[in-house]
């Protein structure tokens, strides 16, 4: 039996951060020495898709050496998937997850907003669930109701239901459980009232439907700059440097650091270190 782990970013909501966290939950662990596959099921926007074939072109124009990640396609397009072909979608995508499965320590799933059925499939093959939301009663709406009138956390909404779908396939399928972790995204220094609001909610929601609340991540412009070169946060090194470094990228790999170690993915025993000397 193999014991790759598989990672599924997801959230029903667009734009919550689910590519930012994929990219950077891969680069992470790619550098720590594990072996690390990609599925990429946004089969529109493919984020996840592109920042691997930059990185591989930027790698190989700079001379710099970084872990690369392995890429398991449904396809050459994976655009034919979606829709009417989506059956079809969904037993490739059992194969790649098989072979990627056979070959990597980790498996980083990155799904669409929305509800497709391969981000069900997807998410019933997790081992863990990472769900960014952006710090905003828009985003839990899609976790759990909130009262109108007196903000009271009512039932579980939507992608909370697809999770509990998910975690009920898995438990008939092979009997295993899957871990949840919601963090906030795009955390800014002020909003200080809402954000006190929102994480008293998210905390009894936690409770009522079983996740675990994640450290969250800070809005930084870091996190976004990199995407070109198919890079992140985690690979700045004196080698690989395609922008001026500054305090803030240190603070920013600690914040991953962290992330990745609430996740309880942190293999190594070497803590990535800071390179803004
Ligand atoms: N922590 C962050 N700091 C700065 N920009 C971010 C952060 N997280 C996401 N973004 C930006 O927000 C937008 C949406 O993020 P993305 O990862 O594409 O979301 P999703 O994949 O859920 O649709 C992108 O422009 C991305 O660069
Ligand atoms: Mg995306």
């Amino acid at each position: 039996m193999s014991k790759a782990r598989v990672v599924v970013v997801g959230n029903e909501k667009g734009g919550a951060g689910k590519s930012t966290i994929a990219i950077h939950l891969t680069t992470a662990l790619a550098w720590q020495d594990a072996r690390v596959a990609v599925i990429d099921l946004d089969l529109r926007q493919q984020s996840l898709g592109h920042f691997l074939a930059s990185r591989r072109k930027w790698l190989e124009a700079s001379g710099a050496s970084a872990p690369m990640p392995a890429e398991f396609k449904l396809g050459d397009q994976p655009a034919r998937f979606a829709d009417e072909a989506a059956d079809a979608g969904v037993s490739r995508f059992a194969e790649i997850l098989a072979e990627a499965r056979a070959r990597a320590d980790f498996i980083v799933i990155d799904t669409p907003g929305g509800d497709t059925a391969l981000s069900r499939a997807a998410h019933a093959a997790a081992d863990l669930i990472v769900t960014p939301m952006n710090d905003s009663f828009v985003d839990f709406d899609l976790l759990g109701s909130v009262d109108p009138v007196t903000l009271d956390l009512g039932k579980p909404s939507i992608y909370a239901e697809t999770v509990w779908e998910a975690r009920k396939q898995r438990a008939v399928t092979d009997g295993g459980r899957i871990d949840w972790v919601v963090l906030r995204n795009r955390l800014a220094v002020t909003e200080a009232r809402n954000r006190k609001r929102l994480d008293e909610r998210i905390e009894a929601l936690s409770r009522r439907v079983g996740f675990r609340v994640g450290p969250g991540l800070r809005d930084r412009v870091i996190y976004r700059e990199l995407f070109p070169f198919g890079l992140t946060v985690a690979d700045l090194s004196p080698a690989i440097r395609p922008v001026a470094v500054s305090l803030a990228h240190v603070a920013a790999r600690q914040e991953l650091r962290s992330l990745v170690q609430a996740l309880d993915l942190d293999l190594s025993a070497q803590p990535l270190t800071a390179t803004a000397a």
